[in-house]
């Protein structure tokens, strides 16, 4: 597949309908368009990937600038994947926000991922989600 990578690190003219749709097609958790765009607009900094024109992948990372910041909404389109993409997003994520320490949870069953950059599971983490059960049930929570 020929791609022509651009990366994108602001929120303008972003297509919002088509981040629940990529979270979607990735197997995550999405809302409704409107959530996203306050969260993405709403976190410390951003990354937006796009092939020409299309929308195929992103995250963000929630920080205070010092030294916290937790990493959330990356997913890449499937036909996308396993092509160092996400590797770049983590990495620009944290170009953005020097010296923080980082938490995230994966999905289950991607934490390889993260491993390989470097994240290490957390012996003492602790989680309290809106939707408890639904968490329990999809393997986040004990
Ligand atoms: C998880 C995800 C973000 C990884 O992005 P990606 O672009 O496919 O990953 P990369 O190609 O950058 O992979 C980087 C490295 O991690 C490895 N890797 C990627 N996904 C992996 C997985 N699920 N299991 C094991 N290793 C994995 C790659 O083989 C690569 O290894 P290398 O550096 O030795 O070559 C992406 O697959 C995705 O969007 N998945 C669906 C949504 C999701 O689960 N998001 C995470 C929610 S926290």
């Amino acid at each position: 597949m020929r791609m022509k990578l651009r990366f994108q690190f602001d929120t303008r003219n972003i297509d919002w309908e088509s981040v629940p749709e990529i979270l979607e097609k990735a197997g995550i958790g999405f809302y409704p368009a409107e959530k996203h765009k306050h969260a993405f607009h709403n976190s410390h900094a951003v990354v937006f990937v796009f092939d020409s024109e299309h929308l195929i992948g992103f995250g963000r990372v929630m920080s205070d600038g010092e030294y916290q910041a937790a990493i959330y909404d990356v997913a890449i389109l499937p036909e996308y994947q396993q092509k160092g993409i996400g590797k770049q997003i983590i990495s620009h994520l944290m170009d953005r926000t020097p010296g923080c320490n980082y938490i995230l949870y994966a999905a289950p069953g991607k934490e390889p991922f993260y491993e390989k950059i470097g994240f290490r599971r957390m012996k003492t983490g602790l989680a309290l989600f809106v939707n408890r059960e639904h968490m329990q049930q999809r393997g986040f929570t004990e």
